[in-house]
């Protein structure tokens, strides 16, 4: 890829979270939390956000993650998204704090209705939309299409492969919460075709939409790098004395886009810096 094609503008804010802490009974897990991300803008597409968080265990990724969707509440600070019911105000969307149901969650384990074919499970997903039935049945035919799931439409979970069931679950998210889902650990466990068509997903999902926005926890570093165009490092600081904290917060962010390597068609040197970087900063946390 040339330099031109990395050209691109940051619009309104897409996702603020604001001096978020998260405390289990008085045991305060992360602290701190500030992340501003960016409608990103490139000419004569359509580009979303995929946004990496990476920590060793125990980090509060997934603590983070159930902030995120509104599934746990704060203890202090907040999550704002885009109120995309209102209209804009001076060039910017006015924001709303986040309810549960405004993100797709998508766990580490895919989990679909058993009772429900492919089909019935996109169908349910969009019970809260006001398109018509016709317009259901052809917005879900166009996902099957696009996602190679076409042939599978009619299958309960039980008969779907691991990559097919990967595909639904997150379409299944896609289309009920609208532009936004938040990935756990979505590559832990999965071989190395599965890996490649959750990637597959991701890139689908990016260039479909605008204000698609996918967060994603992993614990490969490599990865993280290649497909996110925006990385978060979760850990615990050193202390003044040299003993490491026993509170997460955000060590680092790398926006990839600032450093020219968002976007790549392949792993560069430049991607292997920034992976030792990432690997030097979680090794001390
Ligand atoms: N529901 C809970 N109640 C109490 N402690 C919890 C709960 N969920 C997670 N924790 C603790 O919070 C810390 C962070 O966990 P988690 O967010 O799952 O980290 P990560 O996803 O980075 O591995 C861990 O010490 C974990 O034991
Ligand atoms: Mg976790």
């Amino acid at each position: 890829m040339t330099t031109a094609a990395q050209t691109y503008e940051q619009k309104g804010v897409i996702l603020h979270v604001e001096n978020l802490s998260v405390s289990y009974g008085d045991r305060t897990i992360i602290r701190d939390i500030n992340i501003t991300e960016k409608d990103t803008v490139r000419a004569s597409r359509q580009q979303g956000q995929i946004i990496a968080f990476l920590g060793r265990s125990g980090r509060g990724k997934s603590t983070l993650f159930r902030a995120l969707t509104g599934l746990e509440k704060p203890t202090t600070g907040r999550v704002l998204i885009p109120d995309l019911s209102k209209p804009v105000e001076n060039g910017q969307q006015p924001a709303k704090q986040v309810h549960e149901g405004d993100v797709g969650f998508v766990n580490q384990k895919y989990t679909l209705f058993r009772h429900k074919t492919v089909y019935e499970t996109l169908l349910f997903a969009l019970r809260k939309t006001t398109l018509s039935k016709q317009e259901k049945d052809e917005k879900i035919m166009h996902y099957l299409k696009d996602w190679g799931l076409e042939t599978c439409k009619d299958q309960y979970p039980n008969f779907l492969s691991g990559g097919q069931r990967q595909r639904t679950a997150i379409l299944e998210q896609l289309l009920s919460s609208g532009h936004y889902m938040v990935l756990d650990e979505p590559f832990s466990g999965l071989d190395i075709g599965n890996i490649v068509s959750v990637k597959k997903a991701f890139q689908l999902i990016n260039e479909s939409h605008e204000l698609n926005t996918i967060m994603f926890s992993t614990h490969d570093i490599e990865l993280a790098i290649e497909l996110a165009d925006s990385v978060y490092i979760l850990g615990y600081k050193q202390e003044e004395n040299g003993q490491l904290g026993s509170v997460a917060t955000v060590l680092k962010h790398f926006d990839l886009k600032q450093m020219g390597i968002a976007w790549q068609d392949s792993f560069t040197a430049q991607h292997l810096d920034c992976v030792k970087m990432v690997k030097d900063i979680m090794l001390k946390s």
